[in-house]
């Protein structure tokens, strides 16, 4: 898989050394409804008279490429909207510095500056960094036509003293998520279980994690019968992939990241149609979320352990295929009647929270692409989540807020219960009839042995295929790679701090 180069980064603090900025564009930012703006009209009252007069009317991914006036370092000034103040939340802060960097690079720019002005403030710098790094990423690395250019340098300006520390954890979270994208990406000849091994064992040689995997001889005899019998049809043996980070003493906090590694869902017997398998090579998107978010966790040092758990298959019909109607025992030891081998996640993390509290981990967050209903629910806008456990929810939203990468919580009810049970065995995989996306959460919840968990049902945004969107970019998106991380950081504080409030 291509590796991306590094960015040549740099801060300036002071919005008034711009003229001393060598790029090939300064980028400057407008917010939609302002006619001027000063940071704007002090670099260059030229190009904002084009804002004056509605030429750029700051709308969000609203760009306008102009030659810059006298005294600037940058041949180019590049005006790209941020829409309206009252709407910049950390997610479209995000996506719009992706979208004005992939755009500049679209036009042959590669070292790129930005200027703090509009309703950016010194505490964005590291929202701005990690969209601008993550739009470094190229969705078309696989065509051999003509590329955008690659981002080599980016310069913030104006931002006052950004700590290194801030500049350095938001560079990373910022190619992570460009990570997560690739590997989301990734076509599933490219990417299948072997590949996602490799991925691990690679990341694991480079940091100094433990790295353990489970091979199809393993899991059998572990008792991990429904992650073999999801990949049971495959040339590609299923794996469970631990990877361990240690930050703090071994009797600490253990937080378990849980990813669905579905590398190709056909759905199995219960075929899926055409529309909807052709996008089923991001159904890893959870496995690609928490291997990233761990990579930053292990080179920021946090003081508190985290696993990367993920449970990798592919979804195939054929020879050994599981059938409509086989019941399993799973490692927990509950039954299992598959209904829809077409509902493969809930089977695979149902083994994948068993062996995450084998392990040793005392707090659970799975992410996966498990419900189509997800995306029906919230779109490519926000990811769903269902928790058991208060304090930890409140965590995790904390972690998406900082992260800019969106939660929503929906419900646990008691009467949804009976929904999950099944006439010939524990529980059932398939036909609740209703509330797809916490019934098949609480299918899930039935395995994390009362341990406070939060699942995050990513169907939606782990992906934007919405063409309708102007203003989100297409394609795979990272989604919960930045949170993942915000989360260990949140849940490290705590212990340092000794916080009474602290999730236990
Ligand atoms: N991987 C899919 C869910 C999915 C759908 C992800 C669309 C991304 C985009 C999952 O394995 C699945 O097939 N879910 C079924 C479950 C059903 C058969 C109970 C669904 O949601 O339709
Ligand atoms: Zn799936
Ligand atoms: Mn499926």
């Amino acid at each position: 898989m291509k590796e991306s180069h590094r960015v040549q980064l740099a801060v300036v603090s002071h919005p008034g050394e711009v003229g001393a900025v060598d790029a090939d564009v300064l980028a400057i930012p407008v917010m939609s409804g302002a006619q001027s703006d000063s940071a704007l009209t002090q670099v260059d009252p030229r190009a904002a008279r084009f804002v004056a007069s509605g030429e750029h009317t700051g709308c969000l991914h609203e760009v306008l490429l102009l030659p810059a006036g006298e005294g600037l370092g940058s041949p180019r000034i590049l005006l790209y909207g941020l829409g309206a103040a009252a709407d910049l939340d950390g997610s479209r802060l995000r996506f719009a510095h992706q979208e004005m960097v992939r755009t500049a690079r679209e036009f042959g720019h590669g070292r790129i500056a930005v200027l703090r002005a509009g309703a950016l403030r010194n505490s964005d710098v590291g929202a701005v960094i990690e969209g601008c790094v993550a739009g470094s990423w190229d969705r078309r690395g696989r065509s051999t036509g003509r590329h955008p250019a690659p981002l080599t340098a980016l310069t913030l300006v104006g931002f006052g003293d950004a700590p290194d520390a801030v500049v350095d954890v938001s560079r990373r979270l910022g190619e992570a998520t460009a990570r997560a994208r690739e590997w989301q990406n990734a076509p599933a000849n490219e990417l299948g279980p072997n590949q996602l091994e490799a991925i691990a064992r690679e990341m694991a040689d480079r940091l100094g994690l433990d790295c353990e995997t489970l091979g199809a001889e393993a899991l059998r005899a572990g008792g991990y019968n429904l992650l073999a019998a999801v990949g049971a049809a495959s040339e590609q043996e299923p794996r469970l992939i631990r990877l361990t980070y240690r930050g703090a003493a071994k009797d600490e906090r253990n937080l378990a990241l849980i990813g669905k590694g579905i590398t190709f869902d056909s759905g199995g017997l219960s075929l899926k149609s055409a529309d909807w398998m052709v996008k089923m090579r991001g159904d890893m998107g959870g496995a690609a979320a928490v291997l990233a978010a761990i990579e930053v966790v292990a080179e920021s040092g946090l003081a508190i352990n985290v696993m990367a758990v993920i449970a990798a298959a592919e979804n195939l019909p054929g020879r050994g295929a599981q059938r409509p109607g086989d019941v399993w025992t799973s490692a927990s030891g509950k039954t299992v009647e598959v209904l829809n081998t077409d509902a493969e996640g809930r089977l695979v993390l149902a083994d994948a929270a068993t062996y995450a509290i084998r392990s040793g981990a005392t707090h659970l967050v799975d992410l996966a692409t498990l419900t189509s209903d997800a995306r029906a629910a919230l779109g490519h806008a926000a990811s769903a989540a269902v928790s058991n456990d208060d304090r930890l929810w409140g965590l995790v939203a904390a972690a998406g807020e900082a992260a800019g990468d969106r939660v929503w919580r929906l419900p646990i009810y008691p009467d949804f219960r009976p929904l999950i049970q099944s006439q010939s065995a524990d529980l059932k995989n398939a036909d609740y009839g209703e509330a797809g996306v916490i019934t098949a959460a609480m299918f899930i919840g039935e395995f994390v042995e009362g341990r406070p968990w939060v699942h995050l049902d990513i169907a939606g945004s782990h992906w934007n295929e919405n063409q309708q969107h102007k203003d989100i970019p297409r394609g795979p998106l990272g989604a919960g790679t930045r949170l993942c991380y915000r989360l260990a950081e949140l849940m490290a504080a705590q212990s340092n701090g000794g916080d009474s409030h602290a999730v236990r």
